[in-house]
């Protein structure tokens, strides 16, 4: 679907995606356990598909949040990337994606790997910012992710604007 046939708006349930992905001896760090760019670039490539999914078109990553790793994955784990539209904007987009793994050795529950939160921002063909369908939340879980993602997009104008005035007037 081109940019311009794109709905008004989307439930989260419309572009949710999950991708699952069997660690490899060439993803390691020095330590032996599975590099974090790796994961990174993963967390990327996912949340790049829905949200070039939910604007119907080309939509660039603007920035990452704070991203913490809480558990190491280790070779032949097979990790699991879940992500959806929290939040929408006029043309921004806020992605979670969810990062779990399952030990290559062993079944049992799945591992909480990390959280990410990306903000991507839909572009025209000129690299312009172009509006993007409002997402419509569904359940409470998605009404919960919706003001979660409205304050951390709070957080991030006001740390903007804090940094900016003081490289103004700095003390
Ligand atoms: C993202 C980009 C298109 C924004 O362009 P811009 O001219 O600064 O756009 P604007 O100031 O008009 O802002 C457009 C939207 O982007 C959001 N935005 C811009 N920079 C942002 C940032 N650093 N973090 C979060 N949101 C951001 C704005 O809040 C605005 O959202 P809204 O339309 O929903 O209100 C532009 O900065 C860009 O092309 N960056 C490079 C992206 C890229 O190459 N990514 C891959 C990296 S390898």
């Amino acid at each position: 679907m081109s940019a311009t046939e794109a709905p008004s708006e989307r439930p989260p349930s419309a572009t949710r995606l999950s991708l699952s992905h069997i660690t490899a001896q060439n993803e390691t760090n020095l330590l032996g356990t599975v590099h974090g760019g790796v994961v990174m670039t993963l967390v990327d490539s996912v949340a790049g598909v829905v949200a070039a999914r939910h604007s119907g078109g080309a939509a660039v990553t603007a920035s990452m949040d704070e991203m913490v790793f809480v558990v190491p994955v280790r070779v032949g784990d097979v990790v699991h990337f879940t992500a959806q539209v929290n939040w929408t904007g006029r043309s921004s987009m806020e992605i979670g994606v969810r990062i779990t793994a399952d030990r290559w050795d062993a079944v049992g529950p799945q591992v909480h790997v990390a959280t990410a939160y990306l903000v991507f921002v839909a572009v025209d063909s000129d690299g312009k910012p172009r509006p993007v369908p409002r997402i419509v939340p569904e359940t409470d879980e998605d009404r919960r992710r919706m003001r979660e993602a409205e304050i951390r997009r709070s957080h991030r104008l006001a740390r903007r604007e804090a940094i900016k005035a003081s490289r103004q007037d700095p003390k």
